[in-house]
């Protein structure tokens, strides 16, 4: 094998475990939905997911006070939507107008369902122990809901800022479906710092 030195913070680009998802949460009746891209299934049944929400979002401070969202998974068709989502902050506004995606009632939870999205598995947050350190939340999936029409989910994966891959049928297809990102897609609300500066959670003790 050919090497060559890897900067340590593009190492999280090669380990990316899975789809851009949206996480959506409900507040005191207001609904946010966010981008997230580090997260890992950590059981098959009940499905139990572990998910980095930063602090500084503002859907670490709903999901900390309801226990409670929606993991909703995007696919190539809506990608500027999903990563607008993360380019922006629902504290002052309404994300999901801003972005122009449409929230849904769910059954098991408050936060909602996005309509557009092929999957939506509505979550109740079960252990808190590495929030602290980590930002780290493990989430039960007590209702799953998939679309029977989409048999070959082309979802979106995160490569870095302003890149993201869509995944196809064949190797060829990812390449092709790369799509580049404009920051600050959902201009009616205000933009904050994008990537790198997200993934950190400002820690509060080890
Ligand atoms: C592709 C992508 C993936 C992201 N993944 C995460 C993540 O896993 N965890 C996280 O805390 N923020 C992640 N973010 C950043 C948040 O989505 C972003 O800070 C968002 O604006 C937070 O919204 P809120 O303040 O309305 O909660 C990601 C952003 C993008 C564009």
């Amino acid at each position: 094998m050919r090497r060559r030195s890897l900067p340590l913070s593009d190492v999280y680009r090669h380990l990316e475990p899975g789809p851009v998802v949206l996480l959506t949460t409900a507040r005191a009746g207001r609904a946010n939905v966010m981008a997230m891209s580090w997260h890992t299934m950590l059981e098959f049944e009940p499905p139990l997911v572990g998910c980095v929400v930063s602090n500084r979002n503002h859907s670490y401070a709903a999901l900390v006070a309801t226990k409670e969202c929606v993991i909703a998974i995007p696919t190539a068709g809506i990608a500027r939507q999903a990563i607008a989502c993360g380019n922006v902050s629902g504290r002052r506004g309404d994300k999901f107008a801003a972005v122009g995606l449409t929230p849904m009632p769910a059954t098991r939870v408050r936060a909602p369902l996005v309509a557009e999205c092929y999957a939506n598995f509505e979550c109740r947050v079960v252990d808190t122990r590495m929030v602290r350190k980590y930002c780290f939340f493990v989430v039960e999936v007590v209702q799953a809901w998939i679309d029977p029409r989409v048999a070959d989910p082309r979802t979106i994966h995160h490569r870095g800022p302003r890149h993201v891959h869509v995944r196809g049928r064949a190797a060829a297809a990812a390449v092709e479906g790369e799509v580049t990102v404009t920051p600050g897609h959902a201009a009616a609300l205000p933009a904050h710092p994008p990537p790198p500066s997200w993934p950190s959670c400002r820690r509060t003790g080890r």
